[in-house]
């Protein structure tokens, strides 16, 4: 088992840090963790934030940790070259596809959401976002028109075959947990959104254990404020899966809590927290590590099938929390090494 970890830039480091003192506290046998360069700092030792080393270190893992990219002495830098490049290079290069976000709220910190406690404490969901389609990567321009206006245009499409494999990642998250997948689109307006719900429809057939239902897009923002219980697994474009995984994500706390995954065809999968690279707080150890073990659990369990020891993980994380172990972000004081000693004690 080879894990690639790229810790990155700003808080990266402090916070991956972290999380590799919980992987190493499993003591799992036959783990091996890779370092690799990613994002500015990697830029300044190498000229790129994604060098073929790194590249070749994440191709010879079973899975990636990463902490965060970004780094604002490299903002002057042309875009391919930028700290971000790092991410979406490795989104494309390795196929990352399937963007899961979980949302749930963990006891004790009901009051930090900014829904009514009664609605907020019914969230357990998770949002499975396509990741490598839709109007992100469609034909786009700024172009003149023959009257003179400006008119900019991206064009939205999905193949068959992409929608096919998200709808399958939906589906096997949704036989993991509730057994039921709300498939998220805008088919009364969007032709695209036609052809992903009769496709998702057709896939439906593989899984018929799982309760299928449609939402438009509109009505699933809403929907997520108003009654969020009802949702178990959701499944959606990269469009909408950006806007909503965000939205679902805060309502349930902070930023420093929330963990995510990238996952290709397979077991592969790049695991990361949701925050970006925080300079603001960078380098004085007050970042909230929590959302980095949690990715950590994450990747345990989908790239490695080591479902029990990502329970733990997210246990002695839960029990942390409930015993009053919070981070700035939570309004508490404790700092990154001490909420990573608080949650390696209560592994
Ligand atoms: P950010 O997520 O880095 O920070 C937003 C706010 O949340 C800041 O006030 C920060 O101090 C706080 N925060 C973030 N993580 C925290 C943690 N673990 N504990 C406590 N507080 C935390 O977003 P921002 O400021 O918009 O972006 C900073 C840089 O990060 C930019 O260069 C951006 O492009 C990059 N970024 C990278 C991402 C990635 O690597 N996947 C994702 C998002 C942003
Ligand atoms: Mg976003």
């Amino acid at each position: 088992m080879r894990i690639a970890v790229f810790a990155g830039d700003g808080i990266g480091p402090e916070v991956t840090e972290q999380a590799v003192r919980v992987l190493e506290k499993l003591g799992l046998p036959g783990l091996e963790l890779v370092e690799g360069d990613v994002g500015g700092m990697a830029y300044r030792k190498h000229g790129h934030p994604l060098p073929q080393a790194t590249l070749d270190i994440a191709r010879g893992a079973d899975a990636i940790l990463f902490g965060a990219v970004g780094d604002f002495s490299c903002d002057n830098l042309e875009r391919h070259l930028r700290p971000e490049q790092a991410i979406l290079g490795l989104r494309k290069e390795l196929g990352l596809f399937a963007n899961l976000r979980p949302a749930r709220v963990f006891p004790g910190l009901e009051h930090l959401t900014t829904l009514r406690r009664e609605v907020a404490e019914t969230i357990d969901l998770l949002i499975v976002r396509e990741l490598n389609g839709d109007v992100y990567f469609g034909e786009k321009g700024i172009r003149t028109l023959p009257d003179g206006r400006r008119q900019g245009w991206d064009m939205m499409s999905y193949a068959e075959d992409e929608v096919r494999r998200i709808a399958r990642a939906g589906f096997d998250a949704a036989m993991t947990r509730g057994r039921r997948l709300c498939s998220v689109d805008k088919a009364n307006v969007l032709e695209t959104s036609q052809l992903w719900r009769d496709v998702v429809i057709e896939v439906s057939a593989e899984y018929p254990e799982v309760e299928l239902s449609h939402m438009y897009v509109d009505n699933a923002a809403m929907q997520l404020v108003k009654n969020p219980g009802q949702f178990d697994v959701i499944v959606t474009g990269n469009l909408f899966g950006d806007i909503l995984s965000d939205q679902a994500s805060m309502c349930v706390g902070s930023i420093g809590l929330l963990a995510s995954a990238s996952l290709a065809e397979g077991s592969f999968g790049l695991y990361e927290p949701i925050h970006g690279s925080a300079p603001d707080i960078a380098g004085k150890g007050l970042a909230n590590p929590m959302a980095t073990i949690l990715s950590a659990a994450m990747l345990l369990r989908h790239s490695l099938g080591m479902e029990a020891e990502a329970a733990r993980i997210e246990a002695a994380v839960a029990r942390a929390l409930a015993d009053g172990i919070n981070g700035g972000d939570l309004g508490g004081s404790a700092g990154t090494r001490e909420i990573g000693d608080a949650v390696v004690e209560r592994l």
